[in-house]
């Protein structure tokens, strides 16, 4: 099996895969809150350490979700925005995270801007600086969107930003474990992130960052009982204010074993080490009949591609049957770039360190032979 869908979901090594499992017999033979206890100093300390480590952050400012959009609405459904504040997003913006944004103007009347790309697809930098004032309170960029591998200055917009108003977003489930990540760096806010993806964690994984300035402005919607304590009938008290104070108590704890151990095994490996084989997946798809949605001037390890003819579908069973897997992607899942364009469906191939310029040449001998050409 070759993978190139680890936009999808990368693939476990077995250290995540052995973690999850020792857990569940574990939960089996001595029962699962036993077995939380047994587990206590990695889930309580040791998986904040390491997800704060790589995004240099506090440890008190990450907090763990059962997956990226959980993360992002947790925080963004919470902010306090009043009618007429605007909010920025780019064009490669997440479809759920756009409907969040889309319910949040429905509830404050906010009011939802897209920001303009120059020619290339890169996001207009000159026209940030040039309308950023105080009424932009928040915005949003898609580091790396699902769909098309464009990766998004973020560093560059971080310090646009400095000084005003918004509170900056950045969705990194793309790009953690595929680009260094820095919240400092980026000057964010708010930062989100999947550990099935490039992390190679488990599905039912995500994380956030949650700057002390951003948890402190959101509206409260409510507290769970791992940081809060009714002390009374009819009153509560918020014993831990740290971006954990975000989180709900119940989690699967083979999923935060396994997300740990793949975040300690990220470090053990040169994950960002892979441009030969983007390029080369670049180069092969550039020697095939197909269309590429590659916006922008700076690309990572997803591609996406059409055909004129051979449908998403037909090109992905194609692969697959030739033991291969790529993703037939929606357009509606990057809503506003793929709109615009009329892309209804296309094929996303993605690499990550572990595939080989071997395996890449392998899928474009069958995409060849798939499209005929
Ligand atoms: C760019 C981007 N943001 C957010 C998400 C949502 O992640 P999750 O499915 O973990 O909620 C995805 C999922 O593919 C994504 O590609």
């Amino acid at each position: 099996m070759i993978h190139l869908n680890t936009a999808g979901a990368g693939l476990m090594p077995d250290v995540v895969a052995n973690a999850m499992l020792d857990c569940l017999h574990r939960e089996v033979e001595y029962g699962a809150y036993e077995t939380e206890l047994h587990y206590e100093k990695i889930l309580q300390q040791e998986v904040y350490k390491r997800i704060a480590a790589l995004v240099g952050a506090p440890a008190d400012d990450v907090a763990f979700f059962d997956s990226a959009t959980r993360a992002w609405v947790r925080v963004v459904s919470r902010l306090d925005l009043k009618p007429g504040d605007k909010v920025w997003v780019s064009p490669y913006e997440y479809a759920g995270n756009l409907i969040s944004l889309l319910a949040l103007r429905e509830r404050t009347g906010c009011v939802i801007e897209t920001i303009p790309t120059t020619t290339t697809g890169d996001l207009d930098l000159e026209w940030m600086s040039a309308h950023v004032n105080g009424d932009v309170a928040f915005v949003s960029i898609t580091h790396i969107p699902s769909g098309c591998g464009i990766v998004n200055p973020v560093a560059e917009i971080g310090r646009i930003l400095a000084g005003h108003r918004a509170f900056y977003a950045v969705d990194a489930c793309q790009s953690v474990g595929q680009v260094p990540i820095d919240v400092a760096a980026f000057g964010c806010a708010l930062l989100t992130g999947a550990g099935r993806k490039f992390l190679r964690g488990a599905r039912g994984t995500g994380f956030a960052y949650v700057a002390p300035e951003l948890r402190a402005a959101l509206q409260v919607e409510t507290y769970d009982l791992h940081v809060a304590r009714a002390d009374s009938p009819t009153s509560y008290v918020v014993e831990d204010d740290s971006a954990r104070s975000l989180e709900l108590a119940e989690r699967t704890t083979a999923a935060v074993l396994g997300f740990n151990a793949a975040l300690d095994y990220m470090s053990t490996v040169d994950a960002y080490g892979n441009r030969e084989v983007y390029q080369a997946l670049r180069g092969m798809l550039a020697e095939l009949p197909v269309e590429m949605i590659e916006p922008g001037t700076v690309h990572s390890g997803i591609a996406s591609f059409r055909h004129a003819t051979v449908s998403a579908e037909r090109i992905r069973d194609g692969l697959a049957e030739r033991g291969i897997n790529g993703w037939k992607i929606h357009g509606d899942h990057t809503p506003i770039y793929m709109g615009e364009r009329g892309i209804d469906t296309a094929v996303r191939l993605s690499v990550h360190y572990y595939n080989t310029l071997d395996e890449v040449a392998a899928a474009g001998r069958a995409l060849a032979e798939i499209l005929g050409a």
